[in-house]
């Protein structure tokens, strides 16, 4: 039975949820102990998961094949952090969880939605995070935000996908306009400090505010 607090947190990539979520555990820390993790990845198995659909060796990747890794690192993810984390009572802030699935191998890759949204809840038993905040951001601006950290302009390949990444965003968006109860949209392209202002008081409002 869930006791915890369960937050994913989703964008396209460089939309900064990273920087966000580190910025927003000493607000949350004071309401009790706080989980953080990552999909794909989390625990050991999900983490080898990880390399495998992450390596840029692998550019042969069948896209059902890329979809059932992440589910399958899901799934052990949720067995062995997701479940005891909310079943100890903690706030569980997760980087990336089922919206992912839908959106980059949904909407960006061309699969099926209705098939995605099986096969998460076939990984997940049905649990759905309490709150999801969606960063938004353009993903053009994204893409040069990633490229400024990597210290380089924007490579080919992030250039190729552009098209990919903005189906992705597309897809967040119209997850957000189906589910707008659990989800919340937040402008990333706002200096970091009014983003996690925005992020902490969506949270606040939601879990601590009588
Ligand atoms: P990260 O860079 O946020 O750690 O995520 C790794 C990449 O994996 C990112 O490009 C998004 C992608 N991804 C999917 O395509 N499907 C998924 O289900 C998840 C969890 C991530």
């Amino acid at each position: 039975m869930q006791k915890g607090i369960f937050i994913s947190v989703e964008g396209p990539d460089g939309a900064g949820k990273t920087s966000v979520i580190t910025q927003l555990l000493p607000r949350l820390a004071d309401y009790g102990k706080v989980v953080t993790t990552r999909e794909p990845g989390g625990v050991p198995i999900a983490e080898k998961i990880r390399e495998v659909i992450l390596n840029p060796e692998h550019t042969g990747m069948d896209d059902k094949t890329e979809l059932l890794l992440y589910i399958a690192a899901r799934r052990q993810h949720l067995k062995e952090r997701i479940e005891p984390a909310l079943e100890a009572g903690n706030i569980l802030l997760v980087d990336r969880f089922i919206d992912s699935s839908v959106a980059y191998q949904g909407f960006g890759r061309g699969l099926n939605p209705a098939d995605i949204d099986w096969l998460n809840h076939f990984a997940t038993d049905g649990l759905v995070p309490d709150l999801t905040l969606y960063f938004d951001i353009d993903v053009e601006e994204g893409l040069a935000r990633i490229a400024q950290t990597r210290g380089h302009e924007v490579n080919r390949l992030d250039m190729e996908s552009l098209g990919l990444h903005q189906r992705v965003r597309e897809g967040y968006l119209s997850i957000l306009n189906k589910q707008p109860d659990r989800l919340v949209k937040i402008d990333a392209s706002q200096p970091l400090e009014q983003v996690v202002a925005d992020a902490w008081s969506v949270i606040e409002t939601r879990f601590f505010k009588d």
